[in-house]
């Protein structure tokens, strides 16, 4: 085995977005392409000599080859030590779960997450740090830097670690621990639900639909619901992973996931349903007829947190992205607790959760997570709402009606106008920016702008600030717009519209959604001047 110094050049555009570095996977297996970054992150960090890593990704095609050349990468940059899953998996959650429990230096996460797989699919590269959660910008900043001025990489000629032979292996002088992906993260599990109620709840009859969309969740899905909990074989469906996801486009929304809405209507539905996407961070929670907004989601788990064993002595803080609704800011009023509002991206509740001042955090983007870990957690967020069901005997739907009832109805929708022209994109941003001195006072329609600007954040615990982190249109009576472009796109630029408008009668907690923002939706098009500006007179996806 010898070490060597491998020479390069900077590769323009490495420069990570919302959730690490994505692309193509075609650009991920130009040559160097992925070891000049892979050597940008281990230039990057200090005191890395002789340290454990974690590694695995989600699975998808040119994961297994990413995983040997890591290993071989880390071997030659002096670590001491990598865990990784398995057949190199390990769901983004459970990377962050075993960073934390085995004390690692940090981890390599390979996913792009909701972002279709495949051989012309994308993929991904994310580098977190050893409190198990997503590097923050200072970090991927410097990243990106020494992608600029990268000359040579090291790598060990070593040959391929058999990933699918648990045990230990050696490069030069790194130890290499193939390890079960889903153990540590099951047990961390089992110490925060109420297991014994779950169980009771299936062995009554309870029934379940999983959709796993043939992506990292499925084992994990598996080996809990049905191994541990005891659901039915079968509850779990399109659970082995594969490196296309089966076709799916694993981005659990009543879009992608059409199936299971199908599924999940009709007097023969299952009483739950819930899906997770490429590699398991998210989650769809789905009742009979009745899908919950990942926004409500998050209020009706903090509202009931309690219910769970490990969030039994109550919540520090909630916090949530700037465009997710304002339904867990009402619930943290009720409990007395604060509910910070962060930049889009998961980066920006770390600090909150080190320092003990949020619990639970969410985002509109299927995204739900607390203290337990430092990424969002799909599964984590199907198993509180199974805990719930079981404590209350309820189904979701009335759960989610009575919540409206107490807290009011914070009607919730997003639309993408997704592979528009870039130039176009930042010119609309341009556009809506120059009105924001304007807007306030003015009268839209049937709404009064209250306030607009574009968010901009100082984080409370190191003082860090993020500007321009999306355009929004606050209206009296708690309607709002947010407009902000997409930082995990891989094909020209994505457009994002949140609409929001509150309901406080439950008499009208009844309207479909897009009718009840229809005014809204149509003051958003002209503001914004969508159609003429992305040439396009529908968004490609609501959710
Ligand atoms: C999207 C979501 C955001 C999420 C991120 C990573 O980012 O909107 O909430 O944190 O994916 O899963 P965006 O494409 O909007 O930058
Ligand atoms: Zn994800």
């Amino acid at each position: 085995m010898t070490i060597r110094n491998i020479a390069t050049q900077p590769i323009p555009g490495q420069k990570p977005g919302t959730s690490g570095l994505r692309k193509k996977v075609t650009a991920f297996m130009q040559p160097g392409y992925l070891e000049n970054f892979v050597q940008s992150i281990f230039d990057s960090l200090e005191g890395s000599a002789g340290q454990t890593l974690v590694l695995g990704g989600d699975g998808r095609f040119y994961n297994r080859a990413a995983v040997q050349t890591i290993l071989k990468m880390a071997a030659a940059n002096g670590f001491g030590k990598v865990l990784v899953g398995r057949g190199g998996l390990f769901s983004t959650p459970a990377i962050s779960c075993v960073i934390r429990k085995t004390g690692a230096f940090g981890g390599i996460v390979l996913s792009a997450s909701h972002n279709p797989g495949g051989a012309d699919g994308d993929f991904g590269i994310k580098y977190n740090i050893a409190n198990g959660g997503p590097a923050p910008e200072k970090v991927t900043d410097a990243i990106y830097t020494r992608t600029g001025t990268i000359t040579a990489y090291r790598i060990s000629d070593a040959p391929d670690v058999d990933l699918d032979a648990p045990g230990t292996h050696t490069i030069e002088n790194m130890t290499v621990e193939v390890v079960d992906p889903v153990a540590d993260y099951a047990e961390l599990m089992q110490r925060l639900f109420d297991f014994d109620a779950i169980r009771a709840l299936f062995a009554r009859g309870f029934t379940m639909r999983f959709d796993a969309m043939s992506a990292i969740g499925g084992p994990y899905a598996k080996a809990i619901i049905e191994g541990m909990l005891g659901a039915p074989a079968g509850t779990v469906v399109n659970g082995e992973p594969l490196e296309d996801f089966g076709g799916h486009h694993p981005d659990p929304n009543p879009v992608n996931a059409a199936d299971l809405i199908g599924c999940m209507s009709g007097a023969a539905a299952p009483d739950f349903g819930a899906a997770s996407d490429g590699d398991a961070d998210r989650n769809m929670i789905v009742g009979r007829d009745f899908c919950v907004a990942p926004s409500d989601s998050l209020a009706v788990l903090a509202a009931n947190a309690t219910l769970a064993p490990g969030y039994r002595d109550g919540l520090a803080g909630i916090a949530r992205s700037m465009p997710t609704s304002t339904a867990a800011d009402r619930v943290a009023a009720g409990l007395g607790i604060r509910c910070y509002e962060t930049p889009t991206g998961w980066k920006f509740f770390g600090n909150l959760l080190d320092a003990g001042m949020a619990t639970l955090c969410g985002e509109e983007s299927y995204g739900t997570g607390s203290n337990h870990i430092r990424e969002k957690d799909g599964l984590w967020a199907v198993l509180f709402w199974l805990n719930i069901l079981a404590a209350t005997g309820k189904p979701v739907e009335a759960i989610v009606r009575e919540h409206w009832a107490r807290f009011g109805r914070n009607y919730y929708s997003r639309h993408d106008y997704e592979a528009i022209d870039s130039a176009a994109a930042d010119a609309l941003v341009t556009h809506l920016r120059a009105q924001l001195p304007s807007l306030p006072g003015q009268r839209l329609d049937d709404y009064m702008v209250e306030t607009a600007d574009d968010f901009s954040y100082t984080d409370p615990v190191d003082g860090s600030e993020s500007q321009k982190q999306g355009v929004r249109i606050v209206f009296a009576e708690g309607s709002r717009i947010v407009f902000r472009l997409s930082g995990t796109g891989t094909e020209g630029a994505t457009l994002r519209v949140y609409l929001e408008r509150y309901e406080a009668d439950s008499s009208k907690h009844d309207i479909s959604t897009q009718t009840a923002l229809a005014g809204l939706i149509a003051v958003a098009g002209r503001v914004a001047d969508i159609a003429v500006r992305t040439g396009r007179n529908a968004p490609t996806v609501v959710t």
